[in-house]
């Protein structure tokens, strides 16, 4: 079967249901580029695309200790995870989560990647402690978050915008898990 042999080349591979994490291939490429440029997703991503999409994962400019793995439902890839190590101990470190196919928000598709890449950073790649930083308004990402076992560990104050107060800024919030409590929670609560 194909996927056993794609299964062997990948770093990151995890497969739950219809839902499975792999490292990013270039095919995956157009989709993302796409989804940067979406009016409607850019209070969420936070960074400016490439005017032009990149055609190899290997001209991503970026460190290559970052993991970005993309999800993949029922065939179609939707979106990525990242973990971005810390300078200084990069055995702590940021995650994050884009899922770019809106009409499959609210399946669930996103906690259960967020659920088997967080497995595989503590268990298999030795890291300690993980946060994110998600925009105060933005309650399904905390709400996501939470259910995994993260808790606030603090926020910075009136940082961006607020897409729902026109005029006003709001808070951006870090929340982490440590892999302690990651452990003990049995993979984050299920
Ligand atoms: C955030 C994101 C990853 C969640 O993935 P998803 O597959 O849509 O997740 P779901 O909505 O199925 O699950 C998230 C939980 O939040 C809940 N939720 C959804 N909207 C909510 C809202 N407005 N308020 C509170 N909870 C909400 C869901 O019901 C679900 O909880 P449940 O399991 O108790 O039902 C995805 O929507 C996304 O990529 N959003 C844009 C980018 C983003 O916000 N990234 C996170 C920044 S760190």
């Amino acid at each position: 079967m194909d996927e056993v042999e794609d299964v062997k080349q990948y770093r990151i591979f995890s497969a739950d249901g219809d839902v499975l994490i792999r490292d990013m291939e270039d095919s995956d490429l157009m989709a993302i580029h796409d989804w940067m440029t979406v009016e409607e997703y850019k209070p969420f991503i936070r960074v400016e695309p490439n005017a032009k999409p990149i055609s190899s994962v290997d001209e991503i400019p970026e460190e290559d200790t970052v993991i970005r793995p993309v999800v993949v439902y029922r065939g179609e890839t939707q979106g990525w995870i990242s973990f971005v190590p810390d300078i200084a101990d990069p055995t702590a470190g940021e995650v994050g989560i884009f899922m770019g196919v809106k009409e499959n928000w609210g399946k669930g598709i996103g906690p259960k990647a967020m659920r088997m890449f967080l497995d595989i950073l503590f268990k298999e790649e030795g890291i300690r402690v993980v946060f994110i930083t998600t925009q105060d308004w933005n309650d399904r990402s905390k709400r996501m978050f939470d259910k995994l076992g993260f808790r606030e560990a603090g926020r910075l104050r009136k940082m961006e915008v607020d897409p729902n107060r026109p005029g006003e800024y709001g808070d951006l919030v870090m929340m982490d898990v440590l892999r302690e409590e990651w452990l003990d929670q049995g993979s984050g609560g299920e």
